[in-house]
């Protein structure tokens, strides 16, 4: 019988070694595979238990396998799956209904990750400025460090070098500018740009949050040009600055706002936000995905949606980043060596090393994970910490015991 066919994939024996047997080779996962975790805990094969301060890069922000959120998924399960586009759904008309009143936005579309909803929201841009201005107004500024998902036009959007290279050619027409430099803006966004895409907190760019002056000064220039201002919520949205979204914090709204990765606590939706006027640019057969709120992901969603929108939620985020960012301060202070500030915003924070550390941030990855504890990068020169929004002031306590033991043993390996 064919090997193939016979053998029982489920229960087959796997180790981090398959993935690079069977796998694109378009990550290095780290050595140990988790199999199971439950809020801020997670297990590996080996049974070692580790504390998650990635929540899957900014995902889980309920923690893994929240219950409110299992139970709706196991719900809807167990009632229709998936549609397609020639029939709505009542989750999605719900999740509809919800986001666009906890936002500025009148009309929400639907999509799967957060590349898709910046394809969707450049795309937006794009057609808007033709219909009302010509083709001429298609530059789409962007900025230097940002991140804006793997798509051609997403990655060219996004200002890494890096992450381009190989691909062309790319779409044209897209600038890069600094980030939170007013006068690189004035200087770029001219009436030939019909969008101006940013992340209010840059988070793979290395945890940089946007001055209030400069995402005020990119909103000033929109209305004079008539681009539209598209704000990259992807990673700091849904609770993680300790607003439901970040705008809301800044006081400054944008046209068209992305969102992804927590919206779905790791179930993989995604949404564009946009105005009633703007919404209309993406008419019948313009624009679509199979997928796009489908009755799974929107019941997710609004799960999700309706439990970090409460005032109690939001407040315990802030209370729990001040603490997070008292216990980095001590930390920086009795490791001087490698950790020079913190940055960032909420539950999405920064420690940027030293000149002595530069280069070295997965060393430090790798280091506190042996000890137990699950950290991100953000570039060779930050460790990024995105505990679930959930995260207690013991687990930060125990985050910081951990991260202490893995420092302590990377600087006497020196
Ligand atoms: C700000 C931002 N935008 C877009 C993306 C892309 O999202 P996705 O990986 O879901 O396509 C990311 C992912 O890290 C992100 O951080």
């Amino acid at each position: 019988m064919n090997a193939k066919l016979d053998s029982t994939a489920t229960s087959r024996p796997v180790t981090r070694q398959t993935y690079d047997e069977v796998l694109v080779p378009t990550y290095a996962p780290a050595a140990m595979v988790p199999v199971r975790a439950s809020g801020l805990d997670l297990w590996d094969q080996s049974g070692k238990h580790y504390l998650d301060f990635t929540s899957g890069i900014a995902v889980a922000a309920l923690g893994h396998c929240n219950p409110i959120v299992v139970e709706a998924l196991t719900r809807q399960a167990n009632t229709v799956w998936h549609l397609g586009n020639g029939y709505t759904n009542e989750p999605v008309l719900r999740l509809g209904i919800a986001i666009t009143e906890a936002t500025f936005a009148d009309r929400a579309f639907f999509c799967n990750s957060g590349a898709e909803a910046n394809e969707a929201a450049l795309k937006l841009a794009r057609k808007h400025a033709h219909n009302k201005f010509g083709a001429h107004k298609s530059r789409i500024v962007s900025c230097l460090n940002s991140f804006h998902g793997r798509t051609l036009f997403t990655v060219s959007a996004g200002g890494q070098p890096k992450y381009t290279e190989g691909f062309e050619p790319l779409p044209p027409m897209i600038d890069h500018i600094p980030y939170n430099d007013i006068e690189a803006a004035r200087a770029a966004i001219g009436d030939d740009v019909c969008a101006v895409i940013v992340e209010p907190v840059q988070g793979e760019g290395g945890v940089m949050p946007g001055n209030p002056d400069y995402l005020q000064a990119l909103r000033d220039l929109c209305d004079k040009t008539g681009a539209l201002l598209i704000f990259d919520e992807v990673q700091c949205g849904m609770g993680r600055t300790g607003s439901l979204f970040a705008y809301m914090g800044y006081g400054i709204v944008p046209d068209v706002l992305t969102s992804a990765k927590a919206l779905g606590n790791g179930f993989p939706v995604a949404a564009m936000l946009t105005t009633e006027e703007l919404a209309h640019t993406l008419s019948v057969g313009t624009h679509g995905t199979t997928y796009g709120g489908n009755p799974l992901a929107a019941t997710v969603a609004l799960t999700v949606l309706e439990t970090i929108n409460q005032p109690a939620f939001l407040a315990r985020v802030k209370e729990a980043s001040l603490y997070l960012i008292d216990k980095l301060e001590e930390l920086i202070r009795d490791y001087p060596q490698v950790y020079a500030s913190v940055r960032g915003a909420g539950l999405l924070l920064g420690l940027v090393v030293t000149d002595a550390f530069k280069g070295r941030s997965k060393d430090i990855q790798r280091a506190v994970e042996n000890e137990g504890l699950m950290v991100l990068i953000a570039g060779p020169d930050v460790v990024r910490l995105a505990p679930a929004l959930v995260v207690t002031d013991a687990q930060i306590d125990e985050a910081l015991r951990l991260m202490r033991k893995g420092l302590d043993t990377l600087l006497a390996a020196k």
